[in-house]
């Protein structure tokens, strides 16, 4: 049977829906009126012909796979195709991928006609427990991540982890960076190994939403709270970026919060043993811990541009205990 997790947002209250099954009965949860799906190439491939024939008055836009592709010119492409499709201010737009759909549709979503209705429909791990929930979406530019942006909450969200049977292994271990994540700011027993066997999908996700909900819904616009969510952040869009986008999200996300452990340690705020835990834990899912050939310098010069940076000084989401982080 399906979870419930209803959120509290500035602008309406809306679910997220986390069952099996889930996706063939999308036309029970998502607004009746003329929608397009916005996807991407990859997921298109297994995924994109039944939303038509489950969704009447529908249509799929697909947008190029991979974060190098989370800009403003995928943007521009597909306002026209939403023209061409004869999407009016009535009409929702549907994300179907992973974040970088989430985030590229969202910000369409955000900004066509001046802002349409918005449904979330993650198809990987990842984005069922991070970044379709709570409202950010944008886009990268040059300079940096994430640089151009809204808050565009959705309407819904529909997880179904059966579409995780395709995901590849090595995105589902991205997707517990965030998982594990969400375990170091706020809830130990998502570093408990027994809860990563896919067979639990369905318990991880809910478990590791809650915590990103009971945030989200406590600071929607990263005024005080929400920045916790960045633990490991400022380090892992550095290396995202030095390396040209070949370090997926998640990979880099498991180095930084490496790396943030290690700055708690080395600034006094934590112990030794939670920085060599923090490590232990990303080595054990199964992502890198280390930088490999990346350039420190070209690491720390790209740090400089990050958002989390304030006034010129560096400012880092950093760990005093599990459930303990704190804004250094
Ligand atoms: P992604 O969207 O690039 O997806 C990873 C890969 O998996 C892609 O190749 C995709 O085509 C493929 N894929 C997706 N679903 C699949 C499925 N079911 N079966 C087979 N293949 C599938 O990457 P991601 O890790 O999902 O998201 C990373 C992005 O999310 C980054 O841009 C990051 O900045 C963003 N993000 C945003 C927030 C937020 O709050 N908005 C939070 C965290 C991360
Ligand atoms: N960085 C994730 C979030 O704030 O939603």
């Amino acid at each position: 049977m399906a979870q419930n997790i209803n959120v509290a947002s500035p602008e309406f209250d809306y679910t997220i829906k986390i069952g099996s099954g889930l996706l063939d009965k999308i036309g029970e949860y998502v607004p009746a009126a003329p929608s397009v799906v916005i996807t991407n190439t990859t997921v298109a491939s297994f995924y994109g012909k039944r939303l038509p024939q489950l969704l009447p008055n529908s249509s799929v836009i697909t947008m190029p796979d991979g974060e190098q592709y989370k800009t403003l010119e995928t943007v521009n492409g597909l306002y026209p195709e939403l023209v061409t499709a004869g999407l009016d201010r009535s009409g929702t737009i549907m994300a179907l991928g992973g974040g970088v759909v989430g985030d590229t549709a969202g910000f369409v979503a955000a900004t066509y006609m001046r802002g349409v209705r918005f449904v979330q429909i993650p198809t990987t791990l990842l984005a069922m427990v991070d970044s379709s929930v709570g409202g950010k979406v944008g886009v990268d530019l040059p300079q940096g991540k994430n640089l151009v942006g809204a808050f565009k909450q959705p309407e819904v969200v529909i997880i179904d982890p059966d579409v995780l049977a395709t995901l590849p292994e090595r995105e589902w271990r991205c997707g517990m960076a965030e998982v594990i994540k969400h375990g170091f700011i706020a809830d130990e027993q998502l570093l408990q190994p027994e809860l990563w066997d896919k067979t639990q999908a369905e318990i991880l996700i809910a478990r590791a939403v809650a915590v990103k909900v009971k945030i989200v819904q406590e600071d929607p616009y990263e005024k005080t709270v929400r920045a916790y969510l960045n633990l490991g952040h400022t380090f892992a869009h550095a290396i995202e970026r030095v390396s040209q986008y070949s370090w997926p999200h998640g990979e880099a996300v498991g180095v930084g919060l490496v790396a943030a452990a290690r700055l708690s340690y080395v600034l006094g705020l934590c112990s030794a043993e939670l920085s060599e835990k923090v490590e232990k834990v990303v080595s054990t899912v199964g992502l890198p811990t280390r930088i490999g050939d990346l350039d420190p310098a070209e690491l720390f010069a790209a740090m400089g541009s990050d958002k989390k940076w304030q006034a010129g000084h560096s400012r880092f989401v950093l760990l005093k205990a599990i459930g303990q982080p704190v804004i250094a």
